[in-house]
């Protein structure tokens, strides 16, 4: 495995891989791996003869200074984690390499990112195609691996794609659950031993949505979801949101479409957490 840390060094070796008619996959990160990352890594690893990993905590999405400041680095240990799931090369560039002017792209990427994380983090995923589209330029992955606990992320991610024309084929895997069910994430790491307890109420106030869910309406069950977590010390709902898996937009009735996931933002004291749950798929 390679770390590398500039845009010319990393295409003249993705250069050299493709010669051979090798594909290529990507894992776009943003370091501070866990094994929610490495699912993914492992993945493209198995599907593809050369997998890149990038790992670069990209300013222009986050949209909170001092989310962007608390944000955890941990090069070395990422490395040594990506090494041994058999990662090929790790692209680590510094800020100025990837932005050396301002980006002042805007993509149009349609309503599946303007609901939701959209309303609450405005900018957020202008500054996603932002570096993403950047990442795909340079590397030029044939597939490229994202974690559904992003699941807004994926959607519009794909809405990127198709409007940048990018060959790129966009895979999404499954959520990484510790064993107690929390979703597995970076941000997890920030919360205090008692946050962290509490914070278990999240998942499992979802998984038991789904049986409420069977005798309950989508508005009654957005209540129950909604009461019970405010109801547990340190959290504190952002939004809940049953909506179509596709479009990305509310849904009234169970029967309204058969792909139905509900997503949810969490304040766990200071941490902001996100998870989501299919009901229909
Ligand atoms: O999901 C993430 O970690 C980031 O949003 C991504 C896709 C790496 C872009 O910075």
């Amino acid at each position: 495995m390679e770390v590398i840390t500039k845009i010319a060094d990393l295409q003249k070796k993705i250069a050299d891989v493709r010669t051979g008619g090798n594909i290529i996959g990507m894992v776009p990160t943003m370091g501070a791996l866990h094994n929610g990352h490495l699912q993914l890594v492992k993945r493209c690893v198995a599907e593809n003869d050369c997998c890149v990993v990038s790992i670069f905590v990209n300013p222009t999405q986050f949209n909170d200074k001092n989310d962007l400041l608390h944000y955890p680095r941990t090069l070395e240990a990422d490395c040594k984690l990506l090494e041994s799931v058999g990662c090929t090369f790790v692209f680590a560039p510094e800020v100025e390499e990837m932005y050396p002017v301002e980006d002042t792209r805007v993509f149009d990427l349609g309503t599946v990112a303007e609901v939701m994380e959209g309303k609450y983090r405005p900018g957020h995923f202008n500054g996603v195609a932002q570096i993403v589209s950047k990442l795909f330029d340079v590397v030029k992955p044939d597939r490229a691996y994202f974690g559904e606990k992003d699941f807004q992320q994926i959607a519009v991610i794909r809405s990127m794609v198709k409007l940048l024309n990018s060959p790129v084929e966009i895979v999404a895997c499954p959520i990484v659950r510790e064993e107690d069910g929390m979703a597995l994430s970076s941000r997890n790491v920030r919360l205090t031993p008692g946050q962290r307890k509490n914070a278990i109420g999240i998942s499992q106030t979802l998984f038991k949505s789904r049986t409420f869910a069977e005798r309950h309406t989508v508005i009654e069950t957005v209540e129950y979801v909604i009461s019970t977590l405010n109801a547990i010390p340190d959290l504190e709902v952002e939004y809940f949101e049953i909506v179509d898996g596709n479009t990305l937009l509310p849904v009234d009735n169970w029967n309204d479409s058969a792909y139905i996931v509900g997503c949810i933002t969490v304040y766990c004291g200071e941490v902001r957490l996100i998870d989501n749950i299919a009901y229909r798929r």
